[in-house]
């Protein structure tokens, strides 16, 4: 008994050690199903109509999937928790508006860019419109993102004395943050600002500066190379084929994809 036992710790550590969690391609190919966790609060790229979860990266993984000769089943959680359940196999891909960083490469892949974004300064009647503004601001953002971590390196490096900065777990409560006055700046993505300003025309928000342009991807579990070349195969194929230009269109009245 204690021989297995010792067998059966050591099998555990070894999986640790390597792993070896991830669904391999042939198992998800085989089940037909795909399963992509996203955040569900950023409009217009996951957002819900109702009770629908639908948005550009939703359709887009949704036409990438049928490339793939698959359904996806969509997980919504908040977007800090993404990329932790991906290292623990609860998924096998977060599509959530993720900037590409060497940081978070560290831990999953990505997919090659499915869109070019960026941060960006939004304000209350546009008072705050650059970086250097920030001095003395208010700020709120999102848990767990890019922005949220160039902010605080900001504050923190003392390049700009910024006075806080407010994380929200959800990028519509900093949003609501900043109409309600508790907070004077809201940084966000820039087609994410474009589209709450359309549809908040009395607001008076208004963009301002970027911060820093993003590339944004697919995570995939780390080293599951098989998924990952499926992924982007079939992301070539619905930029080529008109599918991409006709659901950026949709969502963007342009074509969002990477140039560079
Ligand atoms: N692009 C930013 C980042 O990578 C923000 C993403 C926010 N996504 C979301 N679904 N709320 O951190």
């Amino acid at each position: 008994m204690k021989v297995v036992r010792a067998v059966l710790a050591g099998v555990c550590v070894a999986l640790a050690a390597t792993g070896v969690q991830a669904r391999p391609w042939a198992d998800i190919q085989k089940s037909g199903t795909l399963i992509a966790a996203t955040g569900g609060d950023l409009k217009p790229f996951n957002y819900f109509e109702g009770k629908k979860l639908t948005g550009f990266e939703i359709e887009l993984a949704e036409a990438i999937a049928q490339k793939m000769g698959l359904k996806v089943e969509w997980k919504v959680l908040s977007f800090d928790s993404l990329l932790a359940g991906l290292q623990r196999d609860r998924w096998d891909m977060a599509v959530s508006s993720h900037g590409i960083t060497e940081e978070r490469a560290k831990v999953v892949d990505f997919s090659n860019p499915h869109y070019c974004g960026g941060a960006v300064i939004v304000s209350k009647d546009g008072k705050v419109q650059k970086v250097a503004e920030l001095a003395g601001k208010t700020v709120a953002v999102q848990t767990g993102t890019t922005y949220l971590a160039r902010l605080n390196d900001l504050k923190k490096s003392g390049e700009v004395d910024i006075d806080s900065v407010k994380n929200f777990p959800l990028d519509r409560d900093a949003r609501a943050a900043t109409l309600s006055n508790r907070a004077d700046v809201w940084v966000t993505d820039k087609f994410v600002a474009m589209e709450a300003i359309r549809l908040l025309p009395q607001s008076g928000l208004k963009m301002g500066e970027i911060l820093f342009p993003e590339h944004m991807g697919a995570a995939i579990g780390k080293g599951n190379q098989g998924l990952l070349d499926a992924f982007n195969k079939a992301l070539a194929e619905v930029m080529a084929d008109g599918t991409y230009e006709k659901l950026s269109k949709k969502y963007f009245d342009q074509d969002i994809r990477c140039t560079d």
